[in-house]
């Protein structure tokens, strides 16, 4: 039977392995940086924090997203992952659900926003079942950007 939640857990550096060892297919490499790089990224993105998917006991899946309102007025979700072993069993549907349940909290958080290449459907498909729309622009490299409205 499939879970009905996930939990998520900040990076801490003993859990730091675990997530660099995730991965998704071989491909959808070219779909999302290595959580390596996605770590290394939240160092320096100071509104970001990095968060382990857990369910079934284990650190199924990667997700980074702004704990704090991004200079631009919006909260982004930077990276997000599923490792192969654990796709296709909702756990990415509940990921999202999880973070918008973390930043309903937030009095200035009036967007989540979120980007993808455009022929990543599977992750359109995703985040519109998970009530994102179309905000009509694209970031500066072509990526379609999609906005939650709080
Ligand atoms: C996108 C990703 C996170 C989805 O993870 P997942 O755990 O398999 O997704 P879920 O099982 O929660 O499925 C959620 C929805 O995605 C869609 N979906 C998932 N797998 C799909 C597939 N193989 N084909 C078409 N749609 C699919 C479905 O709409 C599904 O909803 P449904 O079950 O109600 O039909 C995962 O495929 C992944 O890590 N991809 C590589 C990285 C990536 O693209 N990240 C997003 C960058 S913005």
């Amino acid at each position: 039977m499939f879970q009905t939640n996930v939990i998520l857990k900040l990076i801490t550096k003993e859990r730091e392995l675990e997530c660099i060892n995730l991965r998704p297919r071989e491909d959808q490499l070219n779909l999302v940086a290595s959580n390596s790089d996605s770590l290394l990224h939240a160092t320096k993105e100071i509104t970001s924090k990095p968060f382990g998917i857990y369910a079934e006991d284990s650190m199924v899946g990667f997700i980074l997203f702004d704990n704090e309102i991004y200079p631009d007025g919006y909260y982004w979700i930077l990276r997000f992952m599923i490792d192969e072993k654990y796709q296709g069993k909702g756990y990415a549907k509940l990921a999202i659900k999880e973070v918008i349940k973390k930043l309903k909290n937030r009095i200035d958080c009036k967007q989540i926003r979120v980007s993808h290449v455009p022929h990543n459907i599977v992750a359109n498909t995703l985040y519109k079942k998970s009530g994102f729309q179309d905000t009509g622009e694209v970031e500066d490299n072509g990526d379609i950007i999609l906005s939650y409205y709080m």
